[in-house]
């Protein structure tokens, strides 16, 4: 099969040399035009362009020779083949010399034409896809601070990219610690909004009595204990962006009030009915099944189509293991320069178990088991004995024991229990209200089981709660 604007030009000033072979050519399904001279030529490849030039070595005037060299210089990507005379082999050696990408001898054998010239046409094919290829990878969606080499990253990269510079109301969606609040950031600080401030709340992290004015801000004694003016912050944002993490929590009377900031740009502020108006980009964030909630009635189906405009996914990292070890090497590299410690790789061993566990925290997991080890690490490189326990081992600790080490009942429960609740703590930031949900205990049980089996917890109070202050 020949290959789109696969062109040959047929360079003989013998005319029935150029007959025989364009009428040969044609019939095989190539495109051909021929010159009786090179002056002929060059005219014709000025016109438009060859993908092969088939040149005749012994012409009156240009011969074949000089004009392969002016080919060469001014179409570099013309493939040229020599028609030699039978015998003339120094002018086939100095043919290919000059870049003549092969030659061909006469009488012309047509079979030995007709593969050569399958051969060229493989070959171009090749390179074309070669320089696409290239492009594509200079053309590799890039972001300070996000890794993302995976495909299905660079889809959302890419998504990114497009959007960012839009006024469209993104919904950003993804397991936790997959990065949607990154993914936010990048947004906003790639649009015209850069320079403008980005603001966040975290709904979740409200008081549902205090949400109203934390987001649309309140009048000097609006209610008890509002004894300022207060500016809320869809306020703040105006010109940057307001970021609502956790928009699944949002209760339902505020999301009437926000489905009408979403309409209007206006609200007003708790105890004041003076309309304000705001230029902001919104961008909301959950891990909910926001579907569900519909379908449960905690979410307006009107809100969810309002937010949803440019809908953003974030896959968990446990489907895209390629960006395992370039994220490793970033977190690494960021961690040790905080720490100041001069850890500088990581052992294969060790990178084997990260590239293959399932990470139900995603990348802050990640994030996590790299601080540890950095801490933990006794050599400049990360070895296995560096990873949490977890890690090292798909099967609970009791089942990598040799069997003849047999272990009574209340020893495997106990086992189970202190590797379970490693597990939670490590997956949920060893922030222990979390850890002790994920267990169904309550956190008292939970400080309680800690003592028992003698582990302290880095503490995460002082935490920031509220999200950035504007
Ligand atoms: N692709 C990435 N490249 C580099 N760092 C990342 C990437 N994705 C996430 N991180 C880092 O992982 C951590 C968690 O990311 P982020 O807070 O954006 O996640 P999230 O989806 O908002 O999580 P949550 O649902 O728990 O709020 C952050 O420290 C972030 O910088
Ligand atoms: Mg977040």
């Amino acid at each position: 099969m020949s290959m789109e604007g696969f062109r040959i030009l047929v360079v003989d000033d013998e005319s029935s040399q150029r007959e025989i072979l364009q009428g040969f050519l044609e019939k095989a399904g190539w495109e051909v035009e021929t010159a009786g001279s090179g002056p002929e030529a060059l005219d014709l490849l000025r016109q438009r362009s060859f993908a092969l030039c088939l040149i005749d070595y012994r012409m009156p005037g240009m011969s074949g020779l000089e004009l392969l060299q002016q080919i060469r210089q001014r179409y570099p990507d013309v493939t040229v083949v020599i028609i030699t005379a039978y015998g003339s082999i120094d002018s086939a050696v100095e043919a290919m010399k000059r870049g003549a990408y092969d030659y061909l001898t006469k009488p012309i054998d047509l079979d030995e034409l007709s593969h050569l010239i399958t051969k060229i046409e493989e070959r171009q094919q090749l390179l074309t896809e070669v320089r696409t290829l290239r492009a594509q990878l200079t053309e590799r969606f890039r972001f300070d601070q996000i890794i993302g080499e995976s495909g299905k990253m660079q889809e959302v990269l890419s998504l990114v990219a497009r959007i960012a510079p839009s006024n469209a109301t993104v919904l950003i969606r993804g397991e936790s610690g997959t990065g949607k609040e990154l993914i936010a950031k990048a947004i906003h600080y790639n649009s015209p909004r850069k320079e403008g401030p980005f603001v966040k709340v975290n709904i979740a992290a409200l008081p549902e009595n205090l949400l109203e004015s934390e987001l649309f801000g309140h009048e000097k004694g609006a209610f008890t204990g509002a004894v300022e003016r207060r500016i809320g912050r869809f306020e703040a944002a105006n010109h940057g962006t307001l970021f609502l993490d956790e928009i699944g929590d949002l209760p339902l009377p505020l999301q009437v009030k926000l489905l009408r900031v979403l309409q209007e740009r206006e609200f007003e502020r708790v105890g004041s009915n003076r309309p304000i108006k705001v230029d902001i980009r919104i961008i909301a964030a959950t891990n909910q099944d926001l579907e569900e909630a519909i379908r449960e009635k905690r979410f307006r189906e009107d809100l969810y189509y309002r937010l949803n405009v440019v809908p953003i996914v974030l896959p968990p990292l446990r489907e895209r293991r390629e960006d395992i070890p370039p994220l490793v090497d970033f977190l690494l590299r960021k961690c040790a320069e905080q720490t100041g410690k001069g850890v500088k790789g990581i052992s294969r061993e060790a990178m084997d178990l990260l590239i293959r566990y399932d990470y139900p925290g995603n990348v802050r997991e990640l994030e996590n088991i790299i601080e540890r080890a950095v801490l933990l690490a006794r050599h400049d490189v990360i070895l296995v004995e560096d990873l949490p326990l977890h890690l090292r081992t798909s099967e609970p600790e009791i089942e990598r024991r040799p069997r003849s080490e047999k272990m009574t009942l209340p020893q495997v429960l106990e086992a189970l229990e202190r590797q379970m609740i490693l597990r939670a703590l490590e997956q949920h930031d060893y922030v222990q209200t979390r850890a002790a949900e994920e267990l169904g205990i309550s956190e008292r049980v939970l400080r309680y089981k800690l003592k028992k089996h003698g582990l302290t917890v880095r503490s995460a109070e002082g935490e920031q709660q509220g999200g950035e202050r504007p």
